[in-house]
């Protein structure tokens, strides 16, 4: 296994359509999430990107750790690989929370998305699953799938003012607040 070097936002593997993976069961396929496993590890974070691990394919590792189900009634989901993924909004409910990118790195921003998704994929297996999700579990997965459409989570973001280095998070109450509703600047 490999730690792989992480691509940043200018990066072009960042900026393109990830192509489907033919076989998910492929030993190069194995490879490669083990490689995105133990890189994920080492930097941190609760999901990544084939993309970015400068790899254009459809592949997204996350977690739903504890540490995220805390406040809400939310399950912990362990370690996750989906391959070829797809996903629906269920409702025209928004949720609005704050997002932070390995591929961005230091800064944080609110990002408004579809608070509840059904979402399918292949799994490592060569299975099917198939899941109604929300909160952050819902939040991860169109994060890292975004990732495989050229999307980073700045380009989701309506209210730039919330944009931040995570390093000046403590000086600012503004930036401290738990974000559940769109902020009330966006409807002024
Ligand atoms: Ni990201």
């Amino acid at each position: 296994m490999s730690i792989l070097k992480i691509a940043r936002m200018g990066h072009p593997v960042l900026e393109k359509r990830a192509a489907p993976v033919a076989d998910p069961t492929a030993p190069e396929i194995a490879r490669l999430i083990a490689d995105m496993y133990e890189t994920l590890d080492d930097i941190g974070g609760a999901g990544l990107a084939a993309p970015q691990v400068h790899v254009g394919l459809r592949v997204v590792i996350f977690e739903v750790p504890a540490v995220r189900t805390q406040d809400e009634s939310e399950e912990e989901i362990p370690r996750t690989t989906l391959i070829n993924p797809e996903i629906e909004p269920i409702g025209p409910e928004i949720a609005v929370d704050w997002e932070g990118c390995l591929s961005v790195p230091g800064l944080r921003g609110a990002v408004p998305r579809p608070a509840r998704i059904r979402y399918r994929a292949l799994t490592p297996a060569g299975e099917r699953i198939e899941r109604e999700v929300d909160g952050f579990h819902a939040r991860v997965v169109q994060h890292e799938c975004d990732h495989l459409d050229g999307v980073l989570y700045p380009m989701r973001m309506t209210d730039l003012s919330t944009l931040h280095f995570v390093s000046e998070m403590r000086h600012n109450p503004r930036l401290n607040q738990p974000l559940t509703t769109p902020p009330i600047e966006d409807v002024a």
